[in-house]
């Protein structure tokens, strides 16, 4: 499963952190939804493959906005429009793993021409989903949002 390695954060993630557990968390909800295709995914980890495996699983699994996964790993930094694309605050900047990520859309592009320090490796962490590569992401010092969010 990838892993999101995110760089210390004075504010936000002092020593900085890895998560890989949350993505157990997911394939626990998946499979309690899908418990056939979950139990495919457990013979494919394992070196069991069926013939006609695809990638569906995975795919679903990794679905999870990054946002969301930061935050339910204990990483409480702003999200103050709640995952809408409507503040910026949730700005990241993708190290290592860009370009294994969902293309933003216009949306994005617009809120990221408002935050600061934006660069070409920049992204809205709600509004960004994983791929199947790990990532390195590094919350950046400033932001514009005045207030924390538990
Ligand atoms: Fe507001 Fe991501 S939380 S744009």
């Amino acid at each position: 499963m990838p892993i999101v390695t995110i760089l210390p954060n004075e504010t936000f993630c002092p020593e900085g952190a890895r998560i890989e557990a949350e993505w157990q968390t997911m394939f626990d909800g998946y499979a309690a939804q899908y418990p056939e295709l979950a139990a495919e995914l457990k013979r494919r980890l394992a070196g069991d493959l069926p013939e006609n495996w695809s990638d569906t699983v995975m795919d679903a699994l990794c679905a999870a906005e990054l946002a969301q996964a930061l935050n339910a790993a204990g990483i409480k930094f702003p999200h103050a429009c709640e995952y809408n694309c409507a503040c910026a605050t949730c700005h990241v900047i993708v190290k290592e793993g860009f370009n294994s990520l969902n293309e933003p859309d216009d949306d994005e592009y617009d809120q990221l021409d408002n935050a600061f320090g934006s660069t070409p490796l920049s992204r809205l962490s709600c509004q960004t989903v994983m791929g199947t590569e790990d990532i390195t992401i590094e919350i950046p010092k400033n932001n514009r949002n005045l207030v924390h969010e538990d």
